[in-house]
C-alpha cells in the first residue's frame, strides 16, 4: 500500500491539502503601466510595492525602465495579485525562466497550515521533487515553497499570508525582517507573538503602507459607492498552454494533488480542468499546439486567467465599463470552457487575456460535473436577468465589504 500521512488526523496520499488558488502573478513590461490599469479600472488596490533596482548592477540599471513591482489586493490577504517587471525579474532569476514564453510569475495555492508547509517541503525533497526555493517572504508574510512545472511555471504553496483590515495598511516595513530562507523548525512562534514583539520594540501599527483609490466614487454597486460598477472578489482560474498534457496532469494531480474534474476534446486538442475545492477549476492546461488556432496573444503560455466579479449583473457593467475605458474585449468558443456559462476576455495593457466572470459551477462529494450546457452567445446578446442555476452565488465568497 501506498505511503499515507497524517494531515490534522486524516490520512493522505501527500502531507498537505491544497484548498484554493490564493494569488496569481505576472511578469509585465511595464509595471507602472499594468499598476494603472489594475487599480484604476480593475479595482485591486496596492498593498506594497516592491523595487529591485538595488539588485540589478549600477550600470545596467537605466535600461531596465521602471524596477518596481507591485503587490494588489481585491479583499483582504495581502497580495491576489502580483504585477513584476519581466526583463528584471528575468535577469535576477535567469534560472526560473525555464520557457521564453512564461509570462506567469507564479500561480499560488493555500495550504491547511504552517505543518502542511514544513512536511509538504520535506516530500518534494524526500522524493526528489523539484523545488526553487522556500522559506517565508516579505512583503505577505506568508510561509512558502516553490515547486516549478514541467513547463516552467512557477507554483507556490502556502500558510499564513498576511490579511489586511479596515485600516486598509500593510504590516509596517520594521516588521519585514521576518524573512526566512528556509522552512521553520516547528513549532513556530504565532503572528500575534510577532506583533507583540514588534510593539514591545516601538513599532508603530499604523505605519504600513495604504493604497489608494484614485477614482470618484460615483457606481452604484449593489448599494455600496465605488469607482467603477463591480467588484471583484476571486482569483482564477489559470489557463496555461503546455508541451504535454500528460507531464501537467503528473504535476497538477499527482504531486500537488488537485482534482481533475474534466477532460474536454477540442478540434483535437485534449484539455484537462483541475479544482482544489469545490469550483469545477481553478486551473485549465491546453495544448500549445491549440494556441496558434486562438485570437490570442502568440508569445505567452497564459491563455488567461480569471476575476469573478460579485453579481451578473456586475458582469455586464464591467464589460461595458472596460470597453467604455478602451479596452479591448473577447470571447471564445465556450468549448473552451466547461463548468461556465456567462463570461468575456478583457485585454491588459500586455496582452494578457482576462476573464471576467460571475459564477462557475460547484462540484461536490461525488465529483460529478453538470451536463453540457447549450453555449452563451457574446455579451451584446446577453439578457439583462438569468434564470438561477442549482450553485449560482455558491462556492468561497468574499469576506468583508465591497471596498
Ligand atoms: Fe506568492
Amino acid at each position: 500500500m501506498a505511503e499515507r500521512f497524517n494531515v490534522g488526523g486524516v490520512l493522505l496520499p501527500r502531507p498537505f491539502v491544497i484548498r484554493r488558488l490564493g494569488h496569481f502573478g505576472i511578469n509585465v513590461d511595464n509595471s507602472d503601466r499594468s499598476l494603472d490599469f489594475y487599480t484604476r479600472l480593475l479595482g485591486f488596490r496596492m498593498s506594497d510595492p516592491i523595487d529591485f533596482g538595488a539588485r540589478i548592477p549600477v550600470d545596467e540599471r537605466a535600461s531596465y525602465g521602471s524596477t518596481s513591482g507591485y503587490f494588489l489586493r481585491h479583499g483582504t490577504d495581502h497580495h491576489s495579485l502580483v504585477l513584476f517587471p519581466r526583463t528584471v525579474v528575468d535577469r535576477l532569476n535567469p534560472h526560473y525562466r525555464t520557457c521564453p514564453e512564461n509570462t506567469t510569475n507564479q500561480i499560488t495555492w493555500q495550504v491547511g497550515s504552517l505543518a502542511e508547509i514544513v512536511n509538504g517541503h520535506d516530500w518534494f525533497k524526500n522524493t526528489d521533487r523539484k523545488v526553487l526555493r522556500a522559506g517565508r517572504d516579505v512583503p505577505g508574510s506568508n510561509w512558502h515553497f516553490y515547486p516549478p512545472d514541467p513547463d516552467g511555471h512557477v507554483n507556490e504553496l502556502y500558510y499564513g499570508i498576511e490579511q489586511i483590515g479596515w485600516s486598509g495598511r500593510s504590516k509596517p516595513l520594521q516588521v519585514h525582517q521576518l524573512r526566512h530562507e528556509r522552512p521553520p523548525t516547528l513549532p513556530f512562534r504565532s503572528e500575534y507573538a510577532e506583533v507583540n514583539e514588534a510593539i514591545a520594540n516601538g513599532t508603530s501599527l499604523d505605519s504600513g503602507n495604504r493604497g489608494t483609490d484614485p477614482a470618484p466614487e460615483t457606481f452604484d454597486v449593489d448599494g455600496v459607492l465605488l469607482g467603477r460598477p463591480f467588484k471583484v472578489v476571486k482569483v482564477g482560474p489559470i489557463r496555461l498552454f503546455v508541451e504535454d498534457i500528460d507531464k501537467a496532469i503528473a504535476f497538477y494531480r499527482d504531486d500537488l494533488g488537485l482534482d481533475v474534474t474534466q477532460e474536454v476534446n477540442y478540434l483535437g486538442h485534449r484539455c484537462v480542468f483541475f479544482r482544489a475545492n469545490t469550483e469545477h477549476h481553478s486551473l485549465g492546461v491546453y495544448p500549445i499546439a491549440l494556441r496558434a488556432q486562438l485570437d490570442l496573444r502568440q508569445d505567452t503560455t497564459l491563455l488567461s486567467f480569471g476575476l469573478q466579479v460579485a453579481t451578473y449583473t456586475q458582469l455586464k457593467a464591467a464589460l461595458q465599463f472596460l470597453r467604455s475605458n478602451g479596452v479591448q474585449i473577447k470571447t471564445l468558443p465556450s468549448a473552451l470552457f466547461p463548468g461556465m456559462d456567462y463570461q468575456a476576455l478583457a485585454i491588459d495593457p500586455d496582452g494578457h487575456a482576462i476573464q471576467l466572470f460571475y459564477r462557475m459551477d460547484q462540484v461536490g462529494w461525488d465529483g460529478q460535473v453538470r451536463p453540457d450546457q447549450a453555449p452563451i452567445g457574446p455579451p451584446d446578446v446577453w439578457p439583462d436577468a438569468v434564470e438561477p442555476e442549482s450553485d449560482v452565488y455558491k462556492g468561497e465568497v468574499l469576506l468583508g465589504p465591497f471596498n
